[in-house]
């Protein structure tokens, strides 16, 4: 199998090079494209199924069939010339190694239609998969064994088909061989599986009997086995399945700009994927969120300029005007144009080993736009199987539910069911760089327009002036006991006797007041970190010199803070204290009460502290006593 691997022009993966489909699509560029997904497990047939389907449009290549044959030969068919799933499950061996690689894009046409079937892994933990390939999928086929009929997977994988909003739905019922061709077993499974489409919302499906393993209805039909059956083989389907005439394209324009294309002073064009609608020289534009308009000039591709532009091309846009555009922006109707917003109402398909955290800051992802986010406990969790919405404090892997997220500044978006490309987002974890969840909006939450920043006559500069001091934030983080609140109550002495206006902020005592709601969950760690890093902000706009205590065992919590102030300003203290003498001291006792089991959550024992890996201080306190570690952190911001 190892040279039909290396070989194989039809199995290509997520890395896949743009340039390999546009070679691809150029072969059969007059045909119409089909993306579809296959959802099923092995067990189903579905590797069988998808290297019939590759063998009946005859895309394998002569020197590669003659590979499989052999090697079938080799393994041993029951009976059959070819191993379909030979050619796709030596393949699913290597990605299972590549971890990176999670769907596998195969490439097939007939006469009528090409298409792209992106192979999604079947096991239920491999939701994500699922759902990155199939948030391009026009079709999905549903894969049942006819000897077992509709299971949860079946379930689960046709809520997320109809969640994505893939609009046509084949139910492919297989091994029809192994049921000696049941007529009624298939309608029973047709039947039981139209109950739960209908409760989901699917309207349509289409019910093929079929055999992977024996071709019945995948190229012709009716099978002789199947002389019941009066409708189209799965072949025929894919190929005359209606598109909807493209509703993308009936759509108001809309274009995602993902960079700025100015190779001289003669040129600047905005180049992007069309994400909905159609564009022509002369159309009146509008640039969200700045609001500005202008009218197009030329629509440049690498074939040259051209007269008008659909949804799914790639082009360069001039304008007729100056105007502000850059990355991230979005290009659209001038009379129709998407909005902008930063507070949504959205559904979240978790994809991570690690669950989320209510009011960690993520990454989010939006077409070209990348954006700080949060996201709050979620409103419930939808369980797949019953559709019934559970109470949830998170979301674990392959939970999905319905939660709010608020941006740290307005994007431009649509809802998902108008706009796949501008409703659709990722949100990525911000020190690992994960993909930890895919998101769909389904309305914006209007709150944020009505708050507006409101500008003060005295700037913080006035108030740094007046106070004749520059403004700073000493974060002391470091383990319970580990001297933090000894130390900086060091450091503000000696800087009120140099004069200088400071303010100390500490975990006990912000957690009498402000923060007496708040235990220490991560949740609740995580929120305590947040107030407390808006009131240093605050406190450092009025121009003092702020020192805060407190554990901030998070590197991500710690980031946001020294992302809300201006550069330079943060000054991150780590108090290191080994564990063992933290322990050893135990000033209030709390360790010795961690250790028994009386106090949950404890740093350090039952809860992770997380060190920092750049701290602009770090001091080491067994090397030095109190009075020399506030010196040392004195001397950095008062030179
Ligand atoms: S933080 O993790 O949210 O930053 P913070 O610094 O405010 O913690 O509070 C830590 C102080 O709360 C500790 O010094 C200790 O006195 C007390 N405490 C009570 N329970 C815990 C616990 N489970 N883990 C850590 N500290 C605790």
């Amino acid at each position: 199998m190892a040279d039909i691997q290396t070989q194989d022009p039809v199995y290509k993966t997520d890395a896949l090079i743009a340039e390999d489909i546009d070679a691809y699509l150029d072969i059969h560029q007059n045909k119409g494209l089909l993306r579809f997904i296959t959802c099923g497990s092995v067990d189903d047939g579905k590797s069988t199924l998808i290297g019939r389907l590759l063998y009946d449009s005859k895309m394998i290549f002569e020197d590669q069939l003659a590979a499989l044959e052999a090697d079938s030969k080799r393994v041993g068919t029951q009976g059959q010339d070819i191993d379909f799933a030979l050619l796709v499950d030596g393949l699913a061996a290597e990605r299972e190694q590549g971890i990176t690689i999670d769907v596998a894009y195969r490439f097939f046409a007939t006469e009528k239609r090409k298409f792209i079937v992106a192979d999604t892994p079947g096991h239920e933990q491999y939701t994500r998969n699922m759902v990155t390939g199939a948030s391009t999928a026009d079709l999905a086929v549903i894969l049942i064994d006819a000897r077992k009929g509709v299971l949860s997977q079946t379930r689960r994988h046709s809520f997320l088909a109809h969640l994505i909003g893939i609009r046509h739905i084949v139910l492919a019922v297989n091994k029809m061989d192994l049921v000696g061709y049941d007529q009624a077993t298939f309608d029973e499974i047709v039947s039981d599986y139209s109950n739960f489409a209908e409760s989901i919302g699917i309207k349509d499906f289409t019910a093929i009997p079929i055999s992977g393993f024996k071709g019945d209805n995948i190229a012709i039909a009716p099978s002789p086995e199947t002389p019941w059956y009066s409708g189209p083989s799965l072949i025929e389907h894919l190929e005359t399945v209606d598109l909807g005439a493209d509703e993308e394209q009936a759509r108001p324009f809309r274009m995602p700009v993902q960079w700025v294309n100015r190779p001289n002073l003669d040129f600047r064009g905005f180049s992007g994927l069309i994400s909905d609608g159609e564009i022509a020289p002369g159309d009146t534009v509008r640039i969200v969120p700045s609001g500005k308009t202008s009218t197009v000039k030329s629509i440049v591709t690498m074939d040259g300029d051209k007269d008008e532009a659909v949804a799914g091309q790639s082009v360069t846009l001039t304008l007729a005007d100056e105007v502000d555009c850059s990355r991230g922006d979005v290009i659209a109707a001038a009379d129709a144009p998407p909005q902008a917003a930063d507070q949504f109402e959205t559904t979240i398909v978790w994809m991570s080993d690690e669950n989320l955290i209510p009011g960690r800051g993520y990454w989010l992802k939006l077409a070209t736009q990348t954006i700080s986010a949060t996201v709050a406990e979620p409103k419930y969790e939808i369980d797949v199987n019953s559709l019934e919405h559970l109470a949830a404090k998170s979301l674990s892997l392959n939970s999905i539910g319905v939660a709010e997220v608020t941006t740290d500044k307005p994007i431009v978006f649509e809802c998902y069911k108008d706009s796949k490309q501008l409703g659709g987002f990722i949100l990525v974890d911000k020190i690992t760089n994960a993909t930890v969840a895919a998101g769909m909006i389904h309305f914006s939450l209007r709150r944020a327009q009505n708050v507006h920043w409101q500008p003060t006559t005295i700037t913080r500069d006035d108030h740094s002036a007046m106070k004749n001091q520059k403004p700073a934030l000493l974060w002391f983080t470091g383990l319970s006991g580990s001297g933090k609140s000894t130390i900086a109550n060091v450091v503000e002495k000696k800087l009120a006797r140099m004069n200088r206006h400071t303010f100390l902020l500490d975990g006990d005592n912000v957690r009498h007041g402000l923060n007496k709601d708040l235990g220490f969950t991560e949740a609740d760690r995580i929120e305590n970190i947040r107030r407390v890093g808006e009131v240093a902000k605050l406190m450092t706009d009025a121009g003092l010199i702020v020192i805060t205590a407190f554990i901030s065992p998070f590197r991500a919590e710690r980031e946001m803070v020294r992302n809300m102030l201006p550069e330079n300003e943060f000054i991150e203290v780590h108090i290191d204290t080994p564990l063992e003498l933290a322990e050893a001291r135990d000033v209030k006792g709390l360790y010795k009460k961690a250790r028994s089991g009386e106090l949950k959550n404890f740093t350090g024992i039952d809860s992770p502290y997380e060190e920092p890996e750049k701290p602009e201080i770090r001091i080491d306190t067994t090397a030095m006593t109190p009075e020399e570690a506030a010196d040392l952190i004195i001397a950095r911001i008062i030179p």
